[in-house]
Protein backbone atom coordinates (compact mmCIF):
# COMPACT_ATOMS: atom_id res chain seq x y z
CA UNK A 1 0.00 0.00 0.00
CA UNK A 2 1.31 3.77 -0.66
CA UNK A 3 2.34 5.39 2.07
CA UNK A 4 -0.01 8.44 3.01
CA UNK A 5 1.30 11.77 2.12
CA UNK A 6 4.03 13.25 4.35
CA UNK A 7 2.51 15.71 7.30
CA UNK A 8 3.32 19.46 6.76
CA UNK A 9 5.80 21.32 8.21
CA UNK A 10 4.94 21.11 12.66
CA UNK A 11 2.01 19.10 11.60
CA UNK A 12 -0.19 21.94 10.11
CA UNK A 13 -3.10 21.00 7.86
CA UNK A 14 -2.84 22.78 4.25
CA UNK A 15 -6.10 25.17 4.82
CA UNK A 16 -5.57 27.06 1.98
CA UNK A 17 -5.85 24.18 -0.35
CA UNK A 18 -9.42 23.56 0.81
CA UNK A 19 -12.82 25.84 -0.92
CA UNK A 20 -13.56 28.39 1.42
CA UNK A 21 -17.13 28.31 3.01
CA UNK A 22 -20.08 25.87 2.77
CA UNK A 23 -22.18 26.46 -0.49
CA UNK A 24 -25.85 26.70 -0.80
CA UNK A 25 -27.98 25.71 -3.76
CA UNK A 26 -29.89 28.07 -5.91
CA UNK A 27 -30.83 26.43 -9.43
CA UNK A 28 -29.99 22.91 -9.74
CA UNK A 29 -28.37 21.51 -12.77
CA UNK A 30 -31.66 20.48 -14.02
CA UNK A 31 -33.45 24.00 -13.08
CA UNK A 32 -29.95 25.27 -15.50
CA UNK A 33 -30.62 23.06 -18.16
CA UNK A 34 -33.89 23.28 -18.78
CA UNK A 35 -33.18 27.13 -19.09
CA UNK A 36 -30.51 26.60 -20.95
CA UNK A 37 -32.93 24.73 -23.53
CA UNK A 38 -35.19 27.82 -23.61
CA UNK A 39 -32.49 30.58 -24.05
CA UNK A 40 -31.20 27.99 -27.20
CA UNK A 41 -34.62 27.97 -28.92
CA UNK A 42 -35.05 31.78 -28.34
CA UNK A 43 -31.89 32.45 -29.92
CA UNK A 44 -31.97 30.29 -32.61
CA UNK A 45 -35.63 32.00 -33.56
CA UNK A 46 -33.93 35.87 -33.42
CA UNK A 47 -30.57 34.98 -34.80
CA UNK A 48 -30.50 32.18 -37.01
CA UNK A 49 -27.61 29.28 -37.89
CA UNK A 50 -25.10 31.60 -39.13
CA UNK A 51 -23.27 32.70 -36.00
CA UNK A 52 -20.04 33.16 -33.87
CA UNK A 53 -20.31 32.52 -30.76
CA UNK A 54 -17.55 34.41 -28.28
CA UNK A 55 -17.16 33.44 -24.94
CA UNK A 56 -15.72 35.36 -22.35
CA UNK A 57 -13.62 33.32 -20.08
CA UNK A 58 -13.30 32.01 -17.32
CA UNK A 59 -16.17 32.04 -15.99
CA UNK A 60 -18.40 31.71 -18.89
CA UNK A 61 -16.79 28.56 -20.30
CA UNK A 62 -19.55 26.18 -18.37
CA UNK A 63 -22.85 27.92 -19.74
CA UNK A 64 -21.24 28.58 -23.20
CA UNK A 65 -20.72 24.86 -23.47
CA UNK A 66 -24.04 23.64 -22.50
CA UNK A 67 -25.45 26.16 -24.72
CA UNK A 68 -23.53 25.54 -27.59
CA UNK A 69 -25.20 21.81 -27.95
CA UNK A 70 -28.71 23.63 -27.19
CA UNK A 71 -28.08 25.74 -29.86
CA UNK A 72 -27.08 22.56 -31.99
CA UNK A 73 -31.02 21.30 -31.66
CA UNK A 74 -31.89 24.06 -32.88
CA UNK A 75 -30.52 24.13 -36.24
CA UNK A 76 -27.54 26.65 -35.44
CA UNK A 77 -23.83 26.05 -36.40
CA UNK A 78 -21.96 28.89 -34.74
CA UNK A 79 -18.01 29.68 -35.26
CA UNK A 80 -16.79 29.46 -32.15
CA UNK A 81 -14.43 31.64 -30.24
CA UNK A 82 -12.92 33.11 -26.93
CA UNK A 83 -11.89 36.28 -24.47
CA UNK A 84 -10.41 36.22 -21.84
CA UNK A 85 -11.33 39.36 -19.71
CA UNK A 86 -10.51 40.11 -16.07
CA UNK A 87 -12.31 42.87 -14.13
CA UNK A 88 -12.35 41.09 -10.64
CA UNK A 89 -8.99 40.07 -8.78
CA UNK A 90 -9.74 36.85 -5.97
CA UNK A 91 -12.21 38.74 -3.91
CA UNK A 92 -16.16 39.46 -3.91
CA UNK A 93 -16.03 43.41 -5.51
CA UNK A 94 -15.15 44.18 -9.42
CA UNK A 95 -11.70 46.63 -9.55
CA UNK A 96 -14.05 48.56 -12.17
CA UNK A 97 -11.28 48.37 -14.95
CA UNK A 98 -11.86 45.74 -17.82
CA UNK A 99 -8.63 44.25 -19.53
CA UNK A 100 -7.99 41.55 -22.06
CA UNK A 101 -5.94 38.69 -20.94
CA UNK A 102 -6.57 37.16 -24.12
CA UNK A 103 -8.61 38.00 -27.28
CA UNK A 104 -10.27 36.49 -29.93
CA UNK A 105 -8.26 35.49 -33.47
CA UNK A 106 -11.94 35.28 -36.08
CA UNK A 107 -12.32 38.02 -38.08
CA UNK A 108 -15.97 39.85 -36.79
CA UNK A 109 -16.20 41.74 -39.95
CA UNK A 110 -20.20 41.20 -40.92
CA UNK A 111 -20.72 38.73 -37.91
CA UNK A 112 -23.82 38.05 -36.18
CA UNK A 113 -22.14 37.67 -32.76
CA UNK A 114 -23.65 36.25 -29.89
CA UNK A 115 -21.56 37.81 -26.73
CA UNK A 116 -21.69 34.90 -23.70
CA UNK A 117 -21.00 35.28 -20.31
CA UNK A 118 -22.27 34.30 -17.08
CA UNK A 119 -22.91 37.40 -15.02
CA UNK A 120 -23.82 40.78 -15.68
CA UNK A 121 -23.09 42.68 -12.51
CA UNK A 122 -21.80 46.17 -12.96
CA UNK A 123 -22.52 45.73 -16.99
CA UNK A 124 -18.31 47.13 -17.32
CA UNK A 125 -16.86 43.92 -18.64
CA UNK A 126 -19.83 43.17 -20.95
CA UNK A 127 -20.04 46.85 -22.38
CA UNK A 128 -16.36 46.87 -22.86
CA UNK A 129 -16.67 43.43 -25.11
CA UNK A 130 -19.75 44.61 -26.69
CA UNK A 131 -17.94 48.40 -28.68
CA UNK A 132 -14.72 46.17 -28.70
CA UNK A 133 -16.23 43.58 -31.30
CA UNK A 134 -18.61 46.71 -32.32
CA UNK A 135 -15.22 48.63 -33.63
CA UNK A 136 -14.02 45.78 -34.96
CA UNK A 137 -17.08 45.85 -37.34
CA UNK A 138 -19.28 43.10 -35.88
CA UNK A 139 -22.69 43.58 -38.10
CA UNK A 140 -24.50 43.12 -34.37
CA UNK A 141 -23.78 42.13 -31.43
CA UNK A 142 -26.01 40.69 -28.99
CA UNK A 143 -25.61 39.44 -25.06
CA UNK A 144 -26.49 36.41 -23.25
CA UNK A 145 -25.70 35.89 -19.63
CA UNK A 146 -27.11 33.17 -17.71
CA UNK A 147 -27.43 35.48 -14.60
CA UNK A 148 -28.52 38.70 -14.60
CA UNK A 149 -27.83 41.24 -11.05
CA UNK A 150 -29.84 43.71 -11.93
CA UNK A 151 -29.44 45.72 -8.54
CA UNK A 152 -25.80 46.34 -9.17
CA UNK A 153 -25.72 47.74 -12.59
CA UNK A 154 -23.38 50.86 -13.06
CA UNK A 155 -23.84 51.08 -17.37
CA UNK A 156 -26.23 51.79 -19.69
CA UNK A 157 -26.61 47.73 -20.48
CA UNK A 158 -28.49 44.79 -20.66
CA UNK A 159 -28.80 41.38 -22.20
CA UNK A 160 -30.86 40.13 -25.06
CA UNK A 161 -31.11 36.83 -22.92
CA UNK A 162 -31.05 35.86 -20.06
CA UNK A 163 -30.94 32.74 -17.90
CA UNK A 164 -32.37 34.00 -14.15
CA UNK A 165 -32.37 37.12 -12.75
CA UNK A 166 -31.09 37.54 -9.25
CA UNK A 167 -30.68 39.26 -5.93
CA UNK A 168 -27.16 41.07 -4.90
CA UNK A 169 -25.97 37.85 -3.85
CA UNK A 170 -22.36 36.82 -4.71
CA UNK A 171 -22.88 33.06 -6.63
CA UNK A 172 -20.26 30.17 -7.28
CA UNK A 173 -20.78 27.31 -9.75
CA UNK A 174 -21.22 26.49 -13.30
CA UNK A 175 -18.44 28.14 -14.22
CA UNK A 176 -18.45 31.12 -11.62
CA UNK A 177 -15.59 31.34 -9.05
CA UNK A 178 -14.89 32.30 -5.81
CA UNK A 179 -11.46 32.78 -5.45
CA UNK A 180 -10.25 30.67 -7.82
CA UNK A 181 -12.78 27.45 -6.23
CA UNK A 182 -16.16 26.11 -6.89
CA UNK A 183 -16.13 26.61 -10.81
CA UNK A 184 -16.69 23.03 -11.24
CA UNK A 185 -19.85 22.71 -9.53
CA UNK A 186 -23.13 21.36 -11.83
CA UNK A 187 -25.40 23.63 -9.85
CA UNK A 188 -25.29 27.61 -8.61
CA UNK A 189 -25.13 28.05 -5.50
CA UNK A 190 -24.04 30.89 -2.50
CA UNK A 191 -21.25 30.85 0.14
CA UNK A 192 -23.64 30.43 3.36
CA UNK A 193 -21.90 33.07 5.90
CA UNK A 194 -22.71 31.20 9.06
P1 LIG B 1 -19.38 43.12 -14.29
O1 LIG B 1 -18.30 43.64 -15.20
O2 LIG B 1 -19.45 43.87 -13.00
O3 LIG B 1 -20.71 43.02 -14.97
O4 LIG B 1 -18.93 41.73 -13.78
C1 LIG B 1 -18.98 40.65 -14.52
C2 LIG B 1 -17.94 39.65 -14.08
O5 LIG B 1 -17.73 39.64 -12.65
C3 LIG B 1 -18.47 38.30 -14.43
O6 LIG B 1 -17.98 37.92 -15.69
C4 LIG B 1 -17.97 37.42 -13.32
O7 LIG B 1 -16.73 36.87 -13.69
C5 LIG B 1 -17.75 38.32 -12.14
N1 LIG B 1 -18.85 38.21 -11.14
C6 LIG B 1 -19.85 39.09 -10.93
N2 LIG B 1 -20.67 38.67 -9.96
C7 LIG B 1 -20.20 37.47 -9.56
C8 LIG B 1 -20.66 36.50 -8.58
O8 LIG B 1 -21.68 36.64 -7.89
N3 LIG B 1 -19.91 35.38 -8.46
C9 LIG B 1 -18.78 35.16 -9.20
N4 LIG B 1 -18.33 36.03 -10.12
C10 LIG B 1 -19.04 37.17 -10.31
MG1 LIG C 1 -16.27 36.77 -15.81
Amino acid sequence: MRDPEPPLAGGMIDAARRPPGRVEMMYSAAEISARVGALAADIAETLGPDILVVAVLKGGFVFTADLLRALHHHGVHPRIDFMTLSSYGTGMESSGQVTITRDITDDVRRAKILLIDDILESGRTLAFARELLRERGAEMVHLCVLLDKREKRKTEINADYVGFTIGDEFVVGYGLDYAHYYRELPYIGIIATD
